[in-house]
């Protein structure tokens, strides 16, 4: 696909996001930072069998943060426990379907870096 197609892809998540919102009954959720900008993202989980079963978030950030927080929970949904803690730059380059470059890539992972504290967050708590 070329670039011009991920960006575009980038760009309609941005502005239609998906899986925006808060779950109420969630399992588990966590709210990370961006240090550099104070943009911030906070997820919410609902885990069954180990799986996620659903996932939303709230926040505020770039075009590459919310744009990428749509992506990536659309990615994750019906994945298990064990498979996201394995995720990482490489996995969210490849939701992407570009490299961000390397200031950019804070903004990316944001949402994945707060799915995963999440995740921790559970298993310390059950
Ligand atoms: Fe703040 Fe991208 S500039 S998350």
């Amino acid at each position: 696909m070329p670039y011009d197609i991920y960006a575009e892809k980038i760009i309609l998540n941005y502005e239609h996001p998906h899986n925006k919102g808060v779950l109420k009954d969630a399992d588990t959720r966590f709210k990370e930072y961006n240090q550099v900008c104070g943009d911030e993202i906070e997820v919410y989980i609902k885990i069954n069998n180990k799986k996620i079963k659903d996932i939303k978030f709230i926040g505020r950030g770039c075009a590459i943060s919310m744009a990428s927080a749509s992506m990536i929970t659309d990615f994750i949904k019906g994945k298990s426990i064990k498979e996201i803690e394995e995720y990482n730059v490489d996995t969210v380059k490849n939701i992407l379907g570009m490299d961000p470059g390397p200031v950019r890539m804070k903004c990316a992972t944001l949402s994945l870096r707060a799915i995963k504290e999440a995740v921790e967050k559970y298993k310390l708590e059950k």
